[in-house]
């Protein structure tokens, strides 16, 4: 006698569920696929030799064009097949075309974001994640990261590696970039009515750069570690922009805004205190006049955000653990923060993409 109709019911719910799980997790663990081909994507220049070609190319032009050994061509074609796939090109007949996704991907866009493509998947960043498991065993305060580099912290190592650091520059520079869409756009009026601007953390000062010309009238001072300033640029100071290399923790110079893009997540939340306590001390002249801090970060929201977007707010929550002592917050977590420093109130804006703008007032 075979089973009950409910009993085969039930196994064969059980066989796709069983299924399903199996394809949850080989999806899961091969998705590291997606950022190496599209690190290699922008190592090939595929993007730029569609853009060169007119916009559209065929699988042998293009394997002529990024200098693929002709007996590769069919594996061009799987590489270029996972990248439609993925969004990052289309087809029309047989040629290839840039999507949205690749056209900020070509070194002529103002607003490339290739530097971001070659980092996030080098040595430097994926060693630090094979080592999660055993590091969260480890006791210690050492970050995967310095655990995976003899010892050598995050910012440390970028000053001693200059191919490193200026990739890991370049990277924040094109995402900085992006900015120059929300300053000249609705979001403008939150620099509106500043006359001085610090951007703490600031980098090469592509975003100190992109306030200083949309608002003529903000002096802005970009302020940074030395490797990243450089002597160079604090003699290049010029009109309404300048750097300033120093260490945030001990000074940040007075204005009446501070911008903080990108850099608390940087930290731990002692750290992260300890920076919005001088941020703090920096507008404190300027209180009565509208001071106040511009955050630019992350404010992680699984249940309202949609799943990808969730989803890559929590990767860069783990890269933010595993390099440094940093962590991408709830907007519980912000508030905590501020009010810790004291900081009486704060209003969060999100923006377009990934990101929120938070002001925070004395
Ligand atoms: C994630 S990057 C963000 C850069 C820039 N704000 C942006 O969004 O493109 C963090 C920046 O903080 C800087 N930084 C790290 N430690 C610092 C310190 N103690 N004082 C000043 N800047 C520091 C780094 O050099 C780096 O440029």
């Amino acid at each position: 006698m075979g089973p009950a109709a409910g009993e085969r019911q039930s196994s064969s719910s059980t066989s796709a569920e069983l299924f399903q799980a199996q394809a949850h997790i080989y999806s899961h663990v091969s998705s590291y696929m997606n950022s190496m081909a599209l690190r290699s994507a922008v190592e090939l220049g595929i993007a730029d030799a569609i853009q060169t070609h007119g916009g559209a190319i065929t699988l042998p032009q293009l394997v002529s064009a990024v200098k693929i050994d002709p007996t590769k061509s069919d594996y061009l074609y799987r590489l270029m097949r996972i990248l439609v796939h993925s969004g990052f090109f289309s087809e029309t007949g047989d040629a290839y075309l840039l999507t949205p996704s690749s056209k900020l991907l070509l070194k002529s866009h103002p607003n490339s974001l290739s530097a971001v493509v070659k980092l996030i998947p080098r040595l430097e960043f994926v060693t630090p994640c094979f080592l999660m498991g055993d590091w969260l065993r480890e006791q210690g305060e050492k970050t995967a990261f310095e655990t995976a580099h003899g010892g050598t912290p995050f910012w440390e190592y970028s000053e001693g590696n200059p191919e490193f650091n200026s990739l890991f520059n370049e990277a924040m520079a094109n995402d900085s970039g992006l900015l120059e869409n929300l300053v000249v756009g609705d979001c403008g009026l939150v620099f509106q009515g500043i006359e001085s601007l610090v951007d703490v953390g600031g980098g090469t000062g592509t975003a100190g750069r992109i306030i200083s010309e949309t608002f003529p009238g903000i002096r802005c001072k970009v302020l940074d570690l030395p490797q990243v300033i450089g002597d160079g640029r604090l003699a290049n100071s010029e009109g309404n922009l300048e750097f300033v290399a120093g260490d945030m923790f001990d000074h940040v110079p007075s204005a009446q805004a501070v911008l903080l893009k990108c850099v608390l997540h940087d930290w731990n939340n002692e750290e992260c205190v300890k920076i919005l306590k001088k941020c703090k001390e920096a507008i404190s002249a300027k209180a009565g006049e509208g001071g106040k801090v511009i955050v630019i970060d992350i404010v992680v929201n699984e249940k309202n955000d949609d799943h990808e977007l969730a989803g890559m707010k929590l990767r860069f929550d783990m890269l933010m653990m595993l390099l440094l002592k940093g962590k991408e917050r709830s907007e519980k977590e912000w508030e905590g923060l501020f009010l810790e420093a004291g900081f009486k109130h704060y209003k969060i804006t999100p923006l377009f993409g990934f990101s929120s703008l938070i002001e925070v007032f004395p």
